[in-house]
């Protein structure tokens, strides 16, 4: 590890529905001994740290606690969870002004406090919010992560092992560019046990047509969570926790996330859902997939959406 201290610690800022799912998440695999929760409603973050105390005897010694921006100073990781979430009917594209302006007045007192961990994003426009992560830090480009396609990524292998009766963890397959409308499966790519997927659809019985619709359907579950419940937070939480797991263990593991790209798929100047390799030092470098030629128009697409509400927002 980096950092010489004998503990870990995570920052959460945004203790409402994805942020205490995650804390919750975080007490019960024991991944850090130190988690301290801050948001604009302290009751909020007092009452969360007494209750998530309690489950320390049944999972594992932990020092959680209600904490402050001045907490982050010797973290290791913070996670940004903070902002409003989408009502029915919005995208995530919708929020993009009211988020930045919360974001503004998280990240500045963060780096006062001389923090120097990772930055691990999830509000939304995820992908926006993450690049102005970056900007606000003025951290370097790899120290800065976006959840970025984590949970659409786990959608489609979810729909996809459905499919195909298969454990969706054997399902090699990846939603790629924005965490919104404009995402796309990579399928010309996607493998089970190394066998192209769509031999195996092809072998199934699933049509092009059909892997089409469950690629619809990924893009389109968070809305349906949302008419349903109000917001979604378990899917992201877990998510979220899996990349906290291969930053603060140095795991080098392979994940989809949103991150900065620098020439690959002929992009650059923006964060953007890639598989990367991640470990301590955050994002240790890009994987490129090998798009074919339909996926790169689609990635370049979703990254100029992207760039021009970043644009617009950011102006
Ligand atoms: C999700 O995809 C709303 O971005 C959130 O569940």
């Amino acid at each position: 590890m980096t950092n010489a201290k004998k503990f870990q610690k995570v920052m959460l800022v945004g203790d409402g529905a994805v942020g205490s799912a995650y804390a919750y998440a975080m007490m019960q695999q024991g991944l850090a001994e130190e988690l301290v929760i801050v948001d604009v409603v302290k009751e909020r973050t007092e009452g969360d740290a007494l209750d998530l105390e309690d489950a320390q005897v049944f999972t594992a010694p932990k020092n959680v606690y209600s904490g402050e921006y001045s907490d982050a100073t010797d973290a290791d990781l913070v996670v940004i969870t903070a902002g409003a979430p989408q009502k029915p009917g919005e995208t995530r594209l919708d929020l993009v002004n009211k988020n930045l302006k919360i974001l503004s007045t998280i990240v500045k007192p963060i780096v006062d406090s001389g923090f120097d961990g990772i930055f691990l994003v999830a509000a939304n426009p995820v992908d926006i919010l993450t690049y102005a992560t970056w900007k606000f830090s003025g951290f370097p480009k790899n120290k800065v992560i976006g959840s970025g396609t984590s949970l659409d990524t786990s959608r489609l292998r979810v729909a996809l092992a459905k499919k195909l009766s298969v454990d969706p963890r054997s399902v090699e397959a990846y939603i790629m560019g924005e965490h919104g409308d404009s995402e796309f499966a990579a399928y010309d790519e996607a493998t089970i046990g190394s066998k192209p997927l769509r031999a195996i659809a092809k072998e199934n019985g699933i049509s092009d047509d059909e892997l089409l619709k469950i690629e619809d359907e990924t893009r389109h579950k968070a809305y349906e969570i949302i008419n349903r419940k109000g917001a979604t937070y378990y899917g992201v939480a877990t998510a979220l926790m899996r990349i906290s797991k291969a930053i603060l263990r140095n795991e080098n593991a392979v994940l989809p996330v949103g991150a900065p790209l620098d020439g690959e798929y002929g992009l650059s100047d923006v964060f953007i859902g890639t598989p990367a390799i991640i470990n301590a030092d955050g994002i240790a470098s890009v994987v490129e997939v090998p798009l074919s030629d339909n996926e790169k128009a689609q990635m370049a697409a979703s990254a100029e959406t992207l760039k021009k509400v970043t644009k617009d927002g950011m102006d």
